[in-house]
């Protein structure tokens, strides 16, 4: 390796990097839904349960593997397992899945960030200031989406420019580098992110009964619908792989992208404290903003009656029907309306541009390419592979991207990672490999739960989740007929991405071979 690999400029810097990965999507939408759909605050045991067990360990376990691999110029999956079981031949190919995850999520990850940018324009504007009802707010995004043609949108053409800027910016943050462009872009993007999230959380929080002729429509039945504990639900394994599927996909571990952060540390640089700081963080904007914005807002406007379907008609439609339609109701609704779209796009482009890293680091570390060669390539491959998702939405294309990327892989992922590092690296090793230049000790019963809880409650997730929503979807059961053949391409396309991370990955290990004979 002839040059010097990059480094983060601060502490804080690679803690709202992390951060940042972390706070998404996620947090705003698909926390408030499962927790309104599961059980209400009764999900919040399974909830912090998971957090705890599966959560901040898979946390500490990815920080501490990541910056192990930096030192020996790893930056992702396949060298940083090698790095810690040299014996296995295949080790490596297993961490492809780290690579190869964050960029199926990021070819329709981009896409909906981009509508953010669009809607938050579109807010700006008063685009859709004269529409009112649900049905006409369903017809605007259907007509952004070139879903249909109509009053709104004549096709893809606004829809396909907000993507292109969304991915020139994305692909500008990465090409400037962890330090001038990941580092800078966190440092200013998440303490927005935080004011706006602040700001919208206390602006619902002080809607009060705003239909005098509704009293039950109020803020505190609002929270209650959310926040009442319904126990009976604990009684169901869905609630409890619910809650985990949560904390994986809110915390983005398993996902390979914190292991790429982590290896930009330097070898005394704290992972213990750091990775609890992020994961808190994220928490604060789940658990507390995400908790307090959209379910008590929708049930405020549309009342005990309407918040079920609402909630259970999923994140997309909270976030891009009933959230504008609320706005349009309240005073300077066009400022918080701003603010929401404005707060999911920061929130998206952090995490984006940490789903684009893994990739662009393992051509730039295990094939020597400068950083402006491996984002090129980068951009070149994904902005190929994102056409599909903009072209065939309709046809089940990102559901089936989401499903490999966004959940098969993070568990599968997340309880390889698990397994090698306590027990092929040593639960032993790990544990001093972890506190090195610690700020604070990890309590010692943690030295159990990484080594036995974690990778057996990860076993057991993916066994349960694999038979339960794996093996039908895997089958295509709810795939419906006209839409089988774009699924089953979109997975032909899967398999060659894979294939061709997996044989990069073969020669240049060979090559290496080679030279160090
Ligand atoms: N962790 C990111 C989110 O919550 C992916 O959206």
């Amino acid at each position: 390796m002839s040059k010097a690999r990059q480094s983060w400029g601060s502490k804080i810097g690679i803690i709202l990097a992390v951060a940042g990965s972390a706070v998404g999507l996620g947090n705003f939408l698909r926390f408030p839904v499962q927790a309104a759909q599961n059980g209400g605050g009764a999900f919040m045991i399974p909830y912090f349960i998971s957090f705890l067990l599966l959560g901040i360990p898979l946390m500490w376990i990815e920080w501490t593997l990541g910056r192990f691999g930096g030192g020996f110029e790893h930056g992702t999956g396949p060298g940083i397992f090698h790095s810690m079981w040299k014996k296995n031949r295949f080790i490596k190919y297993f961490g492809v899945i780290g690579i190869f995850g964050p960029i199926v999520i990021f070819i329709y990850y981009t896409y909906i960030e981009s509508w953010l940018l669009g809607y938050t324009f579109f807010s700006l504007t008063g685009k859709y200031s004269s529409v009112t009802t649900p049905d006409a707010m369903k017809s605007f995004l259907s007509g952004y989406q070139g879903l249909v043609k109509n009053e709104y949108f004549g096709g893809l053409k606004t829809a396909y420019a907000f993507f292109l800027l969304t991915f020139i910016v994305n692909i500008t943050v990465v090409y400037y580098g962890i330090k001038g462009g990941i580092e800078k872009l966190s440092k200013i993007a998440m303490p927005v992110l935080l004011f706006c999230g602040i700001l919208l959380a206390l602006r619902v929080l002080t809607l009060g009964t705003p239909d005098a002729a509704k009293p039950d429509w109020n803020l505190k039945n609002g929270l209650g619908f959310l926040w009442n504990p319904d126990f009976t639900k604990l009684l169901s394994g869905k609630v409890w792989m619910a809650a985990a599927g949560q904390i994986f996909f809110t915390l983005s571990v398993g996902i390979g992208v914190i292991l790429t952060y982590a290896s930009y540390l330097k070898k005394q640089d704290d992972v213990v404290l750091s990775g609890l700081t992020a994961a808190t963080t994220n928490e604060f904007a789940e658990v507390i903003l995400g908790g307090s914005i959209v379910i008590p807002a929708a049930f405020i406007f549309f009342g005990p009656e309407n918040i079920i379907p609402i909630a259970q008609s999923g994140s997309f439609n909270l976030g891009f029907i009933t959230m504008p339609l609320i706005f349009g109701k309240i005073p300077f609704g066009i400022i918080f309306a701003t603010l929401w779209f404005l707060l999911l796009f920061l929130a998206g482009i952090t995490s984006s541009v940490s789903l684009a890293q893994p990739a662009v680091a393992f051509l730039e570390d295990e094939f020597n390419l400068s950083r402006k060669e491996a984002v090129g390539v980068f951009a070149v491959v994904c902005f190929v592979l994102c056409q599909p998702a903009i072209f065939f939405l309709g046809q089940g294309v990102v559901d089936e991207l989401d499903f490999w990327g966004g959940t098969f892989c993070l568990v599968l992922f997340g309880t390889i990672e698990a397994i090698l590092f306590s027990w092929v690296f040593g639960i032993d090793k790990a544990w001093d490999e972890m506190h090195i230049g610690a700020d604070i000790k990890i309590p010692k019963f943690y030295k159990f739960v990484i080594k036995y809880i974690t990778p057996l409650f990860l076993i057991l997730i993916l066994g349960f989740w694999f038979v339960q929503e794996g093996v039908p979807v895997i089958l295509m059961k709810n795939v419906s007929a006209e839409n089988i053949n774009f699924v089953v391409l979109t997975r032909i396309m899967l398999a060659g991405l894979f294939l061709l991370i997996a044989f990069l990955v073969k020669i240049t290990w060979n090559r290496k071979r080679e030279v160090n004979r």
